[in-house]
């Protein structure tokens, strides 16, 4: 792997073996690893690699505040890091910095049935934390493509967003506390069992979003809803974007409360997951596509209003084709067409990828604009996304990276979104790859805000250097 970008290194500590000594007296000797490093050195999009000799792996946030303090004492840079999922080259080193795994620190504390409170550690998988608490009637409230392997750490740090932000809000709505531990080693508890608690700054806010700059998450305490007992999902054909939207209002206005999940893909992202895992789509032939997914407690109502809402949208001629179903195969089956089509893409050559959040008016346009603009140079250029928040995954792939396909996309489609009043990252973050474009989406103001904030809680700039602030 090519390492591309041109960092300077911050002045830094180096490391010596009086550093690993010291860790391994902290985390113990198997617990660091010094070779076989290029997993954790690479990000997922293959796209930023860093060039860390260390892993630490502590298994407990005494053993993370331990390292913390002696890396902030000797200057030595960190990067911390979840599953690795993330797609802004947040989660790997840039330069030698050593990378924290959260990986064993990863309990499951408690469930509580009646209030949905669950309190768990940083590293647990996402999917295995949803797998628990389905056990007891509650689902967690984030879900995404990468759930298999993202920690809900990593979540909260990254402040994910996936396929049911519009059922369940963001995660700044459902994390009702976090543990965290400062630069200085300091752990700081702002865990809460409450939803209303309003006792003074907000601080735990800080840390959710703040991508592993402000500090490290080391336990959460997360609000989690009911497990619905009907769950319906149609995959749906359309002609056009115009129709899309209109599928949309009346998607709000007919399945109401029930409607738990409303994502677009066109059909350059449906082919790239038929092709590249051999799916089989319900439906094809069409420039594009919707899920929709309801989730309520009575599936006879449920179906009601769903084919309600169906039938309105093939009389009006916005809905052309489609299927509707109520069984967890099949439902499966067809969430798989739309969370595979990252992986499909980024499997199939190099991909620049865009998370932006645009007016609804305007969120196809982009897709059509960069077709023009880089022309042949690009294999594909797909929009599919989170309809449903205003949130386009804007995909350009090709056989490989090159400096004029990637002049003719950027800073382009950062200026394009601020000049539609978009936000550059709706919910993946800024990390290494989008930190020279903050300033489209935050004012000069914000910015030193969050410099002033990020000098006060780790002055030595020590935590996940290079990224979120350039
Ligand atoms: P990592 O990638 O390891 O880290 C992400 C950032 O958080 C880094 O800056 C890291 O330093 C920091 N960090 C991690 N853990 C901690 C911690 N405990 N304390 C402090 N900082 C920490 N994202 C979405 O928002 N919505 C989606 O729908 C979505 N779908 C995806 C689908 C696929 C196939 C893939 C590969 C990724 C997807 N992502 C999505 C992006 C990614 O999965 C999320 O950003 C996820 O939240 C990252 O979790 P992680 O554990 O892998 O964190
Ligand atoms: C998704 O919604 O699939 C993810 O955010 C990943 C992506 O942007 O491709
Ligand atoms: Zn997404």
């Amino acid at each position: 792997m090519k390492i591309r970008h041109n960092v300077k290194r911050g002045n830094y500590g180096f490391l010596d073996s009086k550093d690993i000594s010291f860790f391994e007296s902290v985390i113990g000797k198997r617990n660091l690893l010094q070779e076989d490093l290029d997993g954790y050195n690479v990000d997922f999009l293959r796209s930023v690699c860093g060039n860390s000799q260390l892993v630490l792996k502590p298994g407990s946030v005494k053993e993370v505040s331990a390292i913390l303090k002696y890396c902030n004492e000797r200057k030595l840079a960190v990067c911390p890091q979840g599953g690795n999922t993330g797609l802004v080259g947040g989660s790997v080193p840039i330069c030698d910095e050593i990378i924290l795994s959260l990986q064993r620190i990863n309990r499951i504390i408690s469930i509580d049935q009646i209030t949905g409170i669950t309190v768990c550690e940083s590293g647990c998988i996402l999917e295995n934390l949803d797998n628990k608490t389905r056990e007891v009637g509650l689902v967690v409230p984030v879900d995404l493509g990468a759930k298999s392997s993202c920690y809900i750490g990593g979540n909260v740090s990254t402040n994910a967003g996936g396929l049911r932000v519009l059922r369940y809000g963001n995660l700044h709505g459902s994390v009702l506390g976090v543990e965290a531990v400062l630069a200085s080693g300091q752990i700081i508890d702002l865990m809460s069992d409450f939803k209303k608690d309003n006792t003074g700054y907000h601080l735990k806010h800080l840390f959710i979003g703040s991508e592993g700059t402000l500090g490290v998450i080391t336990k959460i305490s997360l609000l989690c809803p009911p497990k619905s007992d009907a769950v319906h999902l149609a995959f749906l054909g359309l002609s056009s974007f115009d129709h899309v939207l209109r599928t949309f209002i009346n998607a709000k206005r007919y399945l109401g409360e029930i409607l738990s999940s409303c994502e677009m893909i066109d059909a350059g992202s449906l082919e790239a997951s038929v092709s590249h895992f051999k799916l089989n789509a319900p439906i094809q032939g069409y420039p594009f596509y919707m899920l929709i997914e309801s989730s309520g407690s009575n599936a006879s109502h449920d179906l009601e209003k769903f084919n309600e809402f169906l039938e309105n949208g093939m009389k009006n001629g916005e809905i052309l084709d489609g299927t509707v179903t109520a069984e967890l195969s099949k439902i499966q089956d067809i969430w798989k067409l739309r969370e595979l089509v990252p992986v499909a893409l980024v499997n199939n050559g190099y991909c620049f990828k865009y998370d932006i959040s645009l007016p609804l008016r305007e969120f196809y346009n982009i897709v059509n604009v960069m077709q023009d603009r880089v022309g042949d140079l690009a294999k594909c250029v797909c929009g599919y996304g989170h309809l449903g928040d205003s949130n386009l995954h804007l995909n350009i792939s090709c056989e490989k990276f090159t400096e004029e396909l990637y002049n003719r996309i950027e800073p382009f489609v950062f200026e394009y979104t601020c000049k539609v009043k978009g936000s550059i990252s709706a919910e993946h973050g800024i990390g290494f790859l989008k930190r020279n474009y903050l300033k489209y989406s935050k004012s000069p103001e914000s910015i030193k805000m969050m410099r002033s904030l990020k000098k006060f809680l780790d002055p030595n700039g020590i935590l996940n250097p290079y990224k979120v602030l350039n």
